[in-house]
């Protein structure tokens, strides 16, 4: 690509790219260029490299200069599981954990889920948007520049078209970019008891999901207490033959073979898994299905195993980790936590964890040009003030995020230098 630069970012301690060849370990995934600079035009990365090989002559009077302070500059984050839109307050369910109850007593009782639905069903698109709103905001904070987005609170047909026409403007009211996902066999809606109707109904609403193009991805939670693999295999054979990518909630609470099914399914993301065995890990292993671990979730539901993280990088799983944010299970947009503990109770190392929310969160939505830093490809990119990846996970909760730039464009510059070291 050639041209004068839009934006040049220089001055980085190191730039990692993300973007190094397939079959490396997590550092040389990470490409780290030192002293390294990102040249942006049209949107798009124009040139990457170290700054000493710079084209001095792209940068004109008109470049805009972005500097990091000799920080890092990383691939935008890509959050590849939330659950953002939602309306009413669980925070009671967390006392109630801590007083022992367990995530399917608080659902038995009429919380969970149901609750969540019902509080969603009763508030405008407007209410939706607004709540939405600043959790978006707090994502961004947090270097997140993609991010996936599920229905599942509706769980009747207007209410699930409905939030997936939220997500969408949601997409067009703030810097992140929003996939979103058709989530209908998420629980059974509130007083039903008819669970064919409810999936044969779910299979309806796809159709049209799908013809209106209102969703990229369709996914399912399989568990007990929620649903059974043979139970939604319809519902995602159909979503597939549409063309929407699956990702699926599986082996969260209890060991299943939900892994299998992912990998039977050719699915992009099989999530949770911290009941996954070695059946499981090799069966996605196989299949080449990207582990999406929840961190946040394991910690608040209290569960009493992390996801095999380490066995699953060792299988040669491509493991992402996302914040989950939802009212229930992970009321949390703090990615910075999710990596913490992804290193701490998963058994990543601080590069694969970084790698997590980087190439593999884009691999999880099945997109191999987000999370990485490329000629060519988009420019999202999030400067922080970190000496290092080490600093990242150790400094824990805390976001380094110093700027962050969504398609060449910088949309959040912090106001205090949050460098640390
Ligand atoms: O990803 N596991 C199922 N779904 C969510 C929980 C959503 C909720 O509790 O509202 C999850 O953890």
């Amino acid at each position: 690509m050639s041209g004068s630069f839009d934006l040049l970012v220089r001055n980085a301690g190191t730039v990692f790219t993300a973007d190094g060849p397939e079959g490396g370990n997590a550092e040389q995934l990470l490409a780290p260029i030192s002293r390294g600079a990102v040249g942006i035009l049209g949107g798009q990365v124009g040139w990457i490299g170290a700054e000493r090989d710079l084209p001095r002559e792209r940068a004109a009077p008109s470049t805009k200069m972005l500097d990091a302070g000799g920080g890092l500059v990383v691939p935008g984050f890509v959050d590849s599981h939330t659950h953002l839109v939602w309306a009413g307050d669980r925070s009671g369910e967390f006392a109630l954990r801590c007083a022992g109850a367990d995530y399917l007593s608080i659902a038995r009782a009429g919380g969970g889920i149901a609750s969540t639905v019902r509080a969603v069903r009763e508030a405008s698109d407007e209410t939706l948007i607004a709540l939405a709103l600043p959790r978006l905001r707090r994502l961004l904070a947090q270097g997140v520049t993609t991010a996936e987005v599920k229905s599942g609170y509706g769980l009747d047909a207007e209410t699930e078209l409905r939030m997936l026409r939220v997500i969408d403007r949601l997409g067009a009211r703030q810097p992140i970019r929003l996939l979103r996902t058709f989530l209908w066999p998420h629980a059974m809606p509130p007083g039903s008891t008819d669970r064919a109707a409810f999936l044969t109904l779910g299979r309806e609403v796809l159709r049209e999901v799908a013809r209106a193009g209102l969703a990229r991805f369709a996914d399912a939670f399989v568990e007990e207490g929620a649903f059974g693999e043979d139970e939604v295999r319809p519902f995602l054979e159909e979503a597939r033959g549409l063309g929407l990518g699956l990702k699926l909630h599986v082996d969260q609470l209890q060991a299943g073979h939900g892994a299998e099914l992912a990998a039977s399914l050719g699915a992009l993301s099989a999530d949770h898994l911290e009941s996954t065995g070695p059946l499981g890990i090799a069966a996605l292993a196989k299949a080449g299905v990207t582990a999406v671990l929840i961190p946040t979730a394991t910690l608040v539901l209290r569960l009493p195993r992390y996801a095999p993280g380490r066995a699953l990088v060792d299988a040669g799983v491509g493991v992402a980790i996302a914040s989950n944010c939802n009212p229930g299970s992970a009321p949390t947009e703090n990615l910075a936590l999710a990596l913490s503990l992804a290193c701490l109770q998963n058994g990543l190392t601080p590069a694969e964890a970084l790698l997590g929310v980087t190439r593999r969160g884009g691999e999880a939505l099945g997109d191999a040009s987000l999370g990485r830093l490329r000629v060519g490809g988009p420019a999202d990119l999030v400067v922080l003030g970190a000496p290092d990846v080490d600093h990242l996970v150790a400094h824990l909760a805390t976001s380094h995020v110093q700027a962050v730039v969504r398609d060449g464009r910088i949309v959040l510059r912090t106001d205090e230098n949050a460098r640390c070291g």
